[in-house]
């Protein structure tokens, strides 16, 4: 049997927790330990999980991919399956109010503002009724190379401001007519929203010495979002759109030490990325040493409002936020899963105070104001890459969160997540990227997108993130002990490895687990979302060169995955230079929202500027995507 075949096990895990541990316990695995040799120590490595085997189907149930998988490409296009059609729907500069202009570099900040934004990433579809619905869709970033035509060289205040309304967030009305889902660009709750909207810090950080600038002696009142990469959405109807890179567009005129604490969030002296501290002195860390700490944090939008006030939730934890994968659990508290996408970070839970109340929406309105965050500790036998895991409270003056380790207050707790994260001991990971809820609310899947540190730099393999110089990146899952995701206990496996088998051999841990073959090989998975069946989507943000270490894995891509077996298929190539980021579907699945973001070439081009778009996925016979 070659090593990308599945074994077929009939254990089926839509089961209790209990029996799910027992699964762990009886040690249910055929595992193919290697022994890989590096210095001095020896790397236990196995090639598929307990879980993919306990989990496979009753024989005979349909398949849950029923779609003809595509090779891999590096066209400059957008490539989807025999009997489907993939559109644009919006691009960076399209018009979502009647007055704007058609896009060109030259748009200003005010043109910008009645535009479609720049980069976009993560997105949610609220439906309104059967034929009007609302698309929120993060705006991740800019880039100067194609938003100003002398690449940035000569920056100016006015340039400062365009590139601030390039990023944020765009909310987009949409309407369903005989060529399905198209956007309302006259729709009354079009808005954009800026690096400098008004904004609310609420929670239990809100109004900390820490958060004070001169221009918010109060540390409430924020100006903007801005590297919104990824999102979420709550049953009562707002938006969720996490700050992630933050970092990159704070620096300084002057060379200035920067305080060791926020050295661990990447703020740097000097020139950042987008240099807006040369005409923006809010962005100035000398200036306002504050300003840096009011970003990083998970933005509630309610998109139904024109005229809301978004609302940072400081609740959530300061970090480079990737998403928000929120559930409600079974004793109606809020759960919200979070990611922070950097090397060696961490996966971490918010679990409401109060209940989630499906009659009367507007008690709803600050449930993620008031709760416990938590951060992940995996554990496993010797050699295993599946075992127990533990939420660490992170609350003042519990788990040495206390005074003599430099911790003040729950809003110094928050305000430097990170560090308290270290402080319980919470485990190093590979890149969290985005986290998604299985809809049986029973399982949580979290791409760790690759880490090239991972064995040097100090960085210690560990069972959950088992490979030195992780160059593929894996998927990790997570069961909460009986079902419950405010329980403190889990159970975790790996659901996929990404490697190259056609690169590396059977033996080598870079070959990936067993359900990676040279037929779905890709690297670096990032997005990831259910549909109502339960099919995993994911979507990669990594090496296009499609040569070395990554030949036969062609331009990023999007596939798809069936937890119960662990098959995957290829679903979707993007253009040239892009990374596949941001979905979301339609009510009835027949429509999937895909984002291109950043293309390199010529996609969506105007005037040679290439555009990243939202892509509309249909079936040419209407039919559930993916079925
Ligand atoms: Fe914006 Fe971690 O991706
Ligand atoms: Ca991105
Ligand atoms: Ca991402
Ligand atoms: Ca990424």
């Amino acid at each position: 049997m070659s090593h990308f075949e599945h074994d077929d096990h009939s254990n089926n895990l839509t089961t209790e927790a209990s029996d799910f541990s027992q699964i762990i316990e009886n040690g249910l695995s055929r595992r193919r330990f290697l022994q890989t040799a590096t210095a001095g120590s020896s790397v236990a490595f196995f090639a598929a999980s307990p879980i993919a085997n306990a989990m496979a189907r009753p024989p005979k149930a349909k398949p849950l991919l029923g779609f003809d998988a595509i090779p891999t490409s590096t066209l400059d296009t957008i490539v989807v399956p025999t009997g489907y059609q993939a559109e644009p729907l919006i691009a960076w500069g399209d018009a979502i109010h009647p007055a704007a202009p058609s896009f060109s570099q030259f748009n200003s900040a005010a043109d910008q503002e009645k535009q479609f934004g720049d980069n976009n990433d993560g997105m949610t579809f609220l439906p309104l009724s059967r034929d009007r619905a609302v698309l929120a869709v993060n705006n991740e970033s800019t880039d100067y190379d194609t938003l100003f035509d002398d690449h940035g060289q000569n920056l100016t205040a006015d340039k400062v401001r365009r590139s601030q309304a390039a990023v944020g967030v765009s909310i987009v009305e949409l309407r369903k007519g005989p060529q399905g889902w198209v956007v309302n660009v006259d729709g009354r709750l079009n808005r954009r929203i800026t690096a400098y909207t008004q904004m609310e810090l609420t929670g239990p950080a809100a109004g900390d010495e820490q958060l004070k600038t001169n221009a918010d002696p109060t540390g409430t009142q924020v100006l903007g979002t801005f590297n919104n990469c990824a999102n979420g959405a709550t049953p009562w109807g707002t938006y969720l759109t996490c700050e992630e890179n933050f970092n990159g567009f704070f620096g300084s005129e002057k060379n200035i030490d920067v305080p060791e604490k926020d050295k661990r969030y990447g703020i740097r002296s000097g020139n950042g990325g987008f240099n807006w501290h040369q005409f923006d002195e809010r962005f100035d860390i000398e200036k306002e040493p504050n300003e840096n700490h009011r970003h990083g944090w998970v933005v509630e939008i309610d998109p139904m409002n024109p005229h809301s006030k978004p609302k940072k939730r400081t609740a959530l934890g300061r970090f480079k936020h990737e998403n928000a994968a929120l559930t409600i659990n079974k004793n109606g508290r809020v759960v919200v899963y979070l990611g922070d996408d950097e090397r060696g970070e961490h996966i971490y839970k918010f679990v409401s105070k109060g209940k989630y109340n499906e009659h009367k929406p507007e008690k709803n309105r600050d449930l993620l104001d008031e709760g416990t965050l938590y951060v992940a500790k995996f554990t496993a036998q010797d050699g295993e890459m599946h075992g127990k895991g533990e939420w660490i409270e992170l609350t003042f003056g519990k788990n040495g969160l206390t005074p003599e380790n430099g911790f003040t207050s729950q809003a110094d707790v928050l305000i430097f997540t990170r560090q308290a994260a270290t402080q319980v001991g919470a485990t190093t990971m590979d890149r969290p990227e985005w986290v998604a809820v299985h809809p049986d609310n029973e399982q949580v899947f979290c791409t760790l997108t690759n880490n090239s540190k991972r064995g040097n730099d100090g960085m210690e393999t560990n069972p959950a993130n088992p490979r030195e110089n992780n160059i593929y990146g894996h998927i990790i899952r997570w069961q909460p002990k009986n079902g419950n995701h405010a329980s403190d206990k889990f159970f975790w496996d790996i659901y996929v490895l990404a490697g190259n088998p056609e690169q590396y051999s059977n033996d080598n841990p870079r070959s990936g687990s067993d359900n990676i073959n040279k037929d779905n090989m890709f690297n670096s998975p990032d997005g990831i979302g259910f549909d109502n069946a339960g099919r995993l989507w994911i979507q990669t943000d990594g090496n296009y060169s499609n040569s070395g270490d990554f030949s036969g894995m062609g331009n990023n891509q999007m596939l798809c995955g069936d937890p119960n077996t662990g098959e995957i298929k290829r679903f979707l190539t993007g253009p040239i230079g892009c990374e596949i980021t941001g979905l979301t579907f339609s009510p009835d699945n027949r429509t999937l929202f895909v984002g291109v973001q950043h293309p390199s070439d010529s996609f969506s081009a105007i005037d040679g500027i290439p555009r990243s778009t939202v892509m509309k996925i249909t079936r040419q016979d209407g039919g559930v995507i993916g079925a």
